[in-house]
């Protein structure tokens, strides 16, 4: 029963009455050996002054480590898949599949066909990885401008159900999602993302559980903006100061439906968070806004 929901007016159904898909539970990371900014392909890789930022490769490497050190300290188990060399942008894990459970409880991803050509090579890395834990793998059909898809950079799981919400409009292609509902048996809510400093969903939209969500309202279209108002009963805002680089706020990432690692700095979300009952974890992901991505990009969550 899959199918694709774009405005508040067709969500004519209770979404928490959907079929249920199991908690994803476990972290997958890939080292930043081989990470670095010298091929912008989104818009805070360059600064103000258009010229492109310079890393900081030890400073990277530490808050990597910090990240990963976090997750394990929240008691979930991290997973990782190798680096390879000249694929600069392989650390941002998320966007490569989009794993998910089949109705007879098969664990399964769908393979990304990412916009750009040279990240287009790292599905093959975390294809290996996901098959490793024990992971079936469905392809899209061949990649072309229209069959786009960058995997949980765009697409998210309202956890606990067969709804995704998914973006499209900038690597993502809107018209995918037929294909991905139909090979992930879910009802895809499909958003477009209207402005390009949010070019996936993951930097406007982070689900914290299945009833609440940081979202950056500016990233949206009225219609998107009021599907998001809809699905989510609890849902705090994040101004658009802290959603944008430098700070990245909406890139948090809930891996527990409590504790909400992020980006230091965000102060008003972070006390947003806090009146909401969450539990804020900032941490340092700067050298990685330095290429568009903080810490939902920096794993992929898989069951
Ligand atoms: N430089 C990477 C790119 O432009 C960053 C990816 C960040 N990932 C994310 N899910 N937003 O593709």
């Amino acid at each position: 029963m899959s199918k694709i929901v774009r405005n508040a007016s067709e969500l004519n159904f209770d979404i928490r009455s959907a079929p249920q898909m199991p908690l994803a539970r476990r972290i997958l990371m890939v080292r930043p050996t081989y990470f670095h900014v010298d091929n912008p392909i989104n818009p805070h890789m360059r600064k103000a002054d258009g010229t492109i930022h310079v890393l900081d490769k030890a400073k990277a490497m530490a808050e990597w480590e910090t990240l990963r050190a976090t997750y394990r300290s929240l008691g979930l188990e991290v997973f990782e898949a190798e680096a390879i060399s000249g694929l600069p942008d392989m650390v941002f894990c998320a966007n490569q599949t989009l794993p998910f459970v089949s109705r007879t409880g098969e664990f399964r991803a769908v393979l990304s066909n990412m916009a750009n050509d040279i990240r287009h090579k790292e599905v093959l890395g975390i294809k290996a990885a996901l098959e490793h834990e024990g992971y079936g793998t469905v392809e899209l059909p061949a990649r072309n401008s229209s069959t786009l898809f960058e995997g949980m950079g765009d697409a998210l799981w309202l956890p606990g159900y067969r709804v995704l919400l998914g973006g499209y409009g900038h690597r993502t292609h809107r018209s995918i999602y037929e294909k991905v509902a139909e090979m992930t048996d879910a009802t895809v809510l499909a958003f477009e993302l209207a402005n390009p400093r949010f070019y996936h969903l993951d930097t406007c939209l982070s689900i914290l559980d299945a009833r609440s969500a940081l979202a950056c309202r500016d990233a949206f279209t009225r219609e998107g903006w009021e599907l998001v108002q809809k699905v989510f009963p609890n849902l705090i805002e994040v101004p658009l100061a802290e959603a944008d680089s430098p700070v990245f706020a909406c890139n948090a990432h809930c891996p527990d439906g409590k504790n909400v690692l992020m980006q230091l700095g965000a102060k008003e979300t972070v006390r947003r968070l806090q009146v909401s009952g969450f539990h804020p974890i900032e941490l340092s992901t700067e050298e990685f806004i330095k290429s568009g991505g903080s810490v939902f990009c920096m794993k992929l969550q898989f069951f």
